[in-house]
């Protein structure tokens, strides 16, 4: 529909009409079953609410979703179409690995891929957008929602950021346009704006006290990104920043997201965000709330009332203007044609489609490479790759059996989809032996509402049967394959935990086993860097395979069997212990930096635990070895001017005996400057592909506008001084060479 078109159309909506677009209710309220994402709608809606709100969240299914959008049209003035939307984060019913272990595959096409699937699936049940990419930057393990972010890195998340716009909406034209009616594509929504991964304490909706430099070159990048790359839509965050909730946060919606970057898109609320503003204490009833969120710039209200019961009064009252409501409207009604929907409002619903490449070979496929690049080597003994004849291998562990290792935020995936390690066994090793060894959690503590689903201790003559079954099987097994880990819902929203270990009865397990035989592999399952101090000592190997998907248990014996070789660096630093978080790479040097061989005491330091986490960001081993040469530059002198730039050089060799890839890192250090400045700062990597033997030169260009930081005058700027661009295969290589920029 042309532009003239949709104003005439806005020009002919009521007021009332028109604060009904603005709100979101739950699929669940037009056909008694969708997915619940928040807390429920206390005061409820009417049904003419219902009947007239603006899009639909949480309801999937070609047929379902063309007779809700029919029954809907025929009901709506000007029969203005839904947009139907969802969390497809990771997948929709072929599911991917958690978005954190795709950060740590250091491949954003591989993020791509993936959600290009997601948007194929979906848009083939009739979904128009989906919201995710969720870029929150995370160094807080105990905050249940890493596992849906990309990891600690400004850098490392834009990669993402842009890979899953792309991904789900297709690239931008020359005008930077994006054909978002196109089949098989949807739109994306960026989240959770802004800074939702720093809550004080790692727990979940909490306070977000950063300073807005840190902001700004830290937690801003990766939105910026998404914004770059033709986001459609834009999420607020529950958390408060400066003690103001993001979603009555004008300055932040407004002067930064609006004027500085540049936002054009629909900015949506978080479940309930806008009315929550009265539990924030800014709000004295949901009428204040309401007007706080159209003036700050929030669109549409998620699942509250506070829109659709108060803004025709703020209007009438002259409390607010009018003016805000349309440009509210105009813009949901931009995002409906972008997507198609005035000249077809099913887009892709189409049932024989949604049968033929849901859960398809080919997206089977893809999620099952994709699944064991993202998986992390972090400790080998020369044990893996198992020997293919080692049939004598005992595979123990809550995790062996189970079929929900998909992430928490896989909503629509099922169990029977997927392969658990014991289905992959089934296939490829008939003959081996297996043990479950003990309840996947020692009780159901926070996870009550699960109760029928979770598998806790609740028989202590069982438990000791189990460990007793354990023990002989591993005793007579010349390795042990262990699989352990976090259960699923112990990450994702409102999962936050103060203890990031294991289970005391997976613990427990581990150590009966490693008695019995010390020949363990460790099979990690979590959502979250974990607490794994005992299990890294003790073990031979250790796998981080997070929550790896529809194709988990594959990729799994893929990987401990040789057919791939783990290529994974952390995205997410694993802590030492949860007494040290957050940590990351990133930090500031402080006044009194300390290093290890340091014995004085007035440093910046722990009595108790070493300051360096106990795998740090962009670690990762390999089944190859890789030499990387001293780092060359062919030039040292940066000049300010455009254009000006340095190539920094090394030479990478696969010196082991099988082929496989290594992710080369380069990170710049600021030496001195107007504000302090991290110890080092990724700003580029390459993951190349190397056979026994064979030699290849990695090249970075290093640029002005890389060394670019908000100074002490709040600009984003570079500074003159002297740098070291550091190249290596993590954030603790030392290998380097200075360079200053003039
Ligand atoms: C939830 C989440 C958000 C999600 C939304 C809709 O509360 O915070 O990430 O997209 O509600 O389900």
């Amino acid at each position: 529909m042309e532009q003239q078109k949709l104003q005439e159309l806005l020009s002919d909506m009521s007021l009332t009409e028109k604060v009904d677009q603005l709100l979101q209710v739950g699929g669940f309220y037009l056909e008694k079953e969708g997915m619940v994402t928040g807390p429920e709608n206390t005061v409820g809606f009417t049904q003419e609410e219902i009947d007239l709100a603006g899009t639909v969240l949480g309801s999937i299914g070609a047929e379902k979703l063309r007779r809700i959008q029919k029954a809907y049209m025929e009901k709506q003035p000007h029969h203005i179409p839904l947009i139907f939307m969802a969390d497809i984060i990771n997948g929709y019913r072929t599911i991917f690995p958690i978005p954190l272990a795709q950060g740590c595959s250091f491949d954003p096409e591989l993020a791509k891929e993936g959600a290009a699937i997601a948007a194929r699936e979906s848009a083939a049940a009739g979904l128009h957008l989906t919201f995710s990419p969720m870029v929150d930057l995370v160094r807080d393990a105990r905050w249940g929602r890493c596992m849906e972010s990309t990891g600690e890195d400004p850098y490392l998340n834009r990669q993402f950021a842009r890979a899953m716009v792309e991904g789900y909406q297709g690239e931008q034209d020359a005008d930077g346009a994006v054909a978002l009616a196109k089949k098989g594509k949807i739109a994306a929504c960026v989240k959770h704006f802004a800074a939702y991964g720093a809550p004080i304490g790692g727990r979940d909706y909490n306070t977000v006290e950063l300073s807005e430099r840190t902001l700004r070159d830290d937690y801003l990048p990766a939105y910026q990104e998404a914004i770059e790359a033709g986001v459609s839509m834009l999420m607020t965050s529950f958390n408060t920043l400066d003690r103001i909730p993001s979603s009555g946060n004008r300055r932040l919606l407004r002067d930064i997201l609006r004027d500085e970057m540049g936002f054009k898109g629909v900015v949506i609320s978080d479940w309930a965000a806008i009315e929550e503003m009265c539990n924030h204490r800014i709000a004295e009833d949901r009428k204040e709330a309401a007007r706080l969120a159209m003036e700050a710039g929030v669109d549409i209200d998620m699942c509250t009332t506070c829109y659709s019961r108060n803004l025709d009064a703020l209007v009438q009252e002259g409390i607010i203007s009018e003016t805000l409501i349309d440009e509210a409207v105009m813009r949901i009604l931009k995002l409906k044609n972008q997507l198609g929907l005035f000249e077809n409002p099913y887009k892709d619903a189409d049932e024989q489609e949604e049968k033929e490449i849901i859960l398809c070979g080919e997206h089977r496929r893809a999620a099952r490479k994709a699944a064991a690049d993202t998986f992390v080597l972090l400790k080998n003994d020369n044990i893996l790759p198992l020997k293919q004849a080692a049939a004598n291998t005992a595979f123990i562990g809550p995790h062996v059996e189970n079929k929900m290792i998909y992430g928490g935020w896989s909503l629509f995936g099922r169990a029977e989809d997927t392969v658990s390690i014991a289905d992959a066994l089934r296939e490829r090793k008939p003959d081996a032996v297996s043990a479950k060894g003990s309840a996947m959690l020692d009780n159901n503590r926070g996870l009550e509402v699960f109760d029928d689903t979770l598998d806790y201790q609740r028989d202590e003559r069982q438990a000791a049967a189990m460990l007793q079954e354990a023990a002989e099987k591993a005793k007579a097994a010349e390795v042990v394959v262990l699989a352990l880990g976090e259960h699923r819902l112990q990450s994702g929203e409102a999962a936050s935990r103060a203890n990031i270990t294991l289970p005391d009865c997976q613990m427990e397990l581990f150590r009966a086993v490693h008695a019995a035989n010390p020949n363990v592999v460790v099979v990690l399952f979590s959502g979250r860097p974990l607490d794994i101090r005992e299990i890294t000592q003790k073990a031979k190997a250790v796998l981080a395979v997070w929550q790896p998907g529809t194709e988990g248990g594959n990729a799994i014996l893929d990987v401990l069997y040789g057919d791939v070789n783990p290529s994974a660096k952390l995205s997410m630093s694993f802590p030492y212990c949860v007494g040290q978080v957050p940590v990351f790479y990133g930090g500031m040097h402080t006044g009194r930096p300390y290093e290890e061989s340091m014995k004085e005491k007035f440093l910046s330091r722990y009595l108790d635990i070493p300051n360096k986490p106990l795998y740090p960001f962009g670690y990762g081993l390999s089944y190859a070895a890789f030499d990387i040469s001293p780092v060359t530059l062919d030039g040292t002198v940066l000049i300010h001017e455009k254009g000006s730039s340095i190539r920094a050089k090394v030479t990478v060799r696969n010196t082991g005996s099988c082929a496989g890839q290594e992710v080369v890192q380069l990170y710049i250090q600021d030496q001195a400057a107007s504000v302090a400045r991290p110890v080092r700062e990724l700003k580029g990597f390459r993951k190349i592909a190397l056979d026994p033997g064979e030699e290849k030169e990695v090249y970075f260009t290093i640029t002005e506008e890389m060394l670019r930081f908000t100074n002490i005058d709040m600009k984003f700027a570079s500074e003159a001084g002297n740098f070291y661009a550091f190249v290596g295969n993590s954030s603790e290589t030392q290998n380097k060479a200075e360079f200053l920029l003039k």
